[in-house]
């Protein structure tokens, strides 16, 4: 049944519900280029100021599912499991979660996608591993999968192309920070990716796409809603973004810590949230004899899934990481206790070091980023150094420390901090 988008749009403007037929066409004609940019434009926005209910969220999803292909993992003998977190600084725990979960017995297959602005994209820091490559086709994913139990690569043009137009016009008409289309969003790409239970990660704090707690929910909540409606057993988790997690932060220096995380090391927060959601990813596929993260990590086993899945995608798991040519310290201009360390600040700065990219087509350094020596709640020495800057030209390092300023305070004890798991939401 065909509309007029004039009609759609003013059903929104003045705060009315549209219909299933009416958001198939719109979505569809709009892909097909029947409908204009202006027009999705307009749609768009008044989505943003009027919103949309629970039905309206389910339909907008699954026409943009409609638009492409759905993958299906059915040919596969074991339970598949996928993560998806909305992003943050130094968010490296889908290196280490898919093997380690492969490991326990569930299938993980994982289209990610690249950063853009300050947090970073997981192809990104996988493209640091000399060989390694994003691109697979659908039958390369399966033979990957098959092999290593975990395939983690770049979604094809096919999964959801509604999705690709309407985030690339969200992006400039500044519509991208609506609930219901930021969780249409996402959830259209994870329920075509064919998972049969995904565990979301939402973050929230000054690196997150969410600064507070509540937005994260009220996003939390919106997602699993839609997981659940599409039949896909789906969990959140409210994760702390108050503070980058773990130490490393850049490409080939978050592989560096993922591989710690793996031969059984690395900082407590990036080992506790990696093995939470793996159990919750292992609970939620209903992996029978799973085994446990735990012990994975302290076996080996996760180690050799992480080998397998870089060897079976071009990768060399031996080679060494690229490195940056310059590096900078920054020293703790004071005694006392390291009370806050701003998410946001230190992923603008790596961002600035050459770790991200300003626009799509960007390349980013494998090298650049930064290592933090004190996390908060540490006790840290004036003079002693917090963090060493990285990058491949030394004339970066300017912008980055102005984009540290105020980014930490040193005090005395007192911290005020987000806990590591804020919540978690079941439908
Ligand atoms: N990530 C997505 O895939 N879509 C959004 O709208 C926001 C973040």
């Amino acid at each position: 049944m065909g509309f007029d988008a004039i009609e759609v749009i003013t059903v929104k403007r003045d705060r009315g519900e549209l219909s299933t037929a009416q958001i198939d066409w719109v979505i569809g004609a709009y892909t097909r280029g029947e409908v204009a940019d202006e027009q999705m434009s307009a749609l768009l926005m008044a989505i943003l100021l009027n919103g949309m209910n629970r039905r309206e969220i389910a339909d907008w999803t699954q026409a943009m599912i409609r638009s492409g292909e759905r993958m299906d993992w059915s040919s596969l003998d074991r339970p598949t499991a996928d993560k998806h977190s909305t992003g943050g600084v130094g968010d490296k725990i889908t290196l280490p979660l898919a093997p380690l979960v492969a490991a326990c017995g569930a299938y993980v297959p994982q289209l990610s996608g690249r950063g853009l602005g300050h947090t970073g994209g997981t192809l990104d820091k996988l493209e640091s591993i000399p060989g390694w490559r994003a691109s697979l086709s659908n039958d390369e994913m399966l033979a990957v999968i098959r092999s290593a139990g975990a395939v983690v690569c770049a979604a094809g043009a096919g999964l959801a192309p509604a999705d690709k137009k309407l985030y690339a016009l969200r992006d400039v008409t500044g519509t991208v920070e609506s609930i219901p289309l930021i969780a249409s969003s996402i959830m259209s790409k994870k329920i075509a990716e064919g998972t049969g239970s995904l565990v979301l990660d939402v973050k929230a704090g000054s690196g997150a796409f969410m600064k507070n707690v509540d937005d994260a929910r009220e996003l939390a909540r919106t997602m699993v809603e839609l997981g659940t409606d599409a039949g896909v057993r789906t969990v959140a988790l409210l994760t702390a973004m108050d503070r980058p997690l773990g130490l490393k932060v850049g490409n080939a220096l978050e592989v560096e810590e993922a591989v710690e995380v793996l031969a059984g090391g690395g900082p407590a927060d990036v080992v506790e949230l990696t093995v939470r959601l793996a159990r919750e990813m292992l609970e939620a596929a209903a992996v029978p004899g799973a085994g446990d993260p735990e012990e994975a990590l302290k076996d080996g086993s996760a180690m050799d899934a992480w080998r397998r899945m870089i060897v079976a995608q071009g990768g060399d798991p031996d080679a060494p990481l690229p490195t940056a040519a310059e590096s900078a310290v920054v020293v703790a201009p004071a005694s006392g206790t390291l009370r806050t360390l701003d998410a946001l600040k230190v992923g603008v700065a790596a961002w600035r070091l050459g770790a991200g990219r300003a626009r799509k087509e960007d390349p980013v350094s494998a090298g650049a980023g930064i290592v933090l020596h004190a996390k908060p709640g540490e006790t840290v020495r004036a003079g002693a150094p917090l963090m060493t800057l990285y990058a491949d030209e030394a004339a970066r390092f300017d912008r980055a420390l102005q984009a540290l300023e105020g980014a930490y305070e040193i005090g005395e004890d007192g911290l005020d901090l987000l806990p590591l798991v804020i919540d978690r939401l079941t439908a």
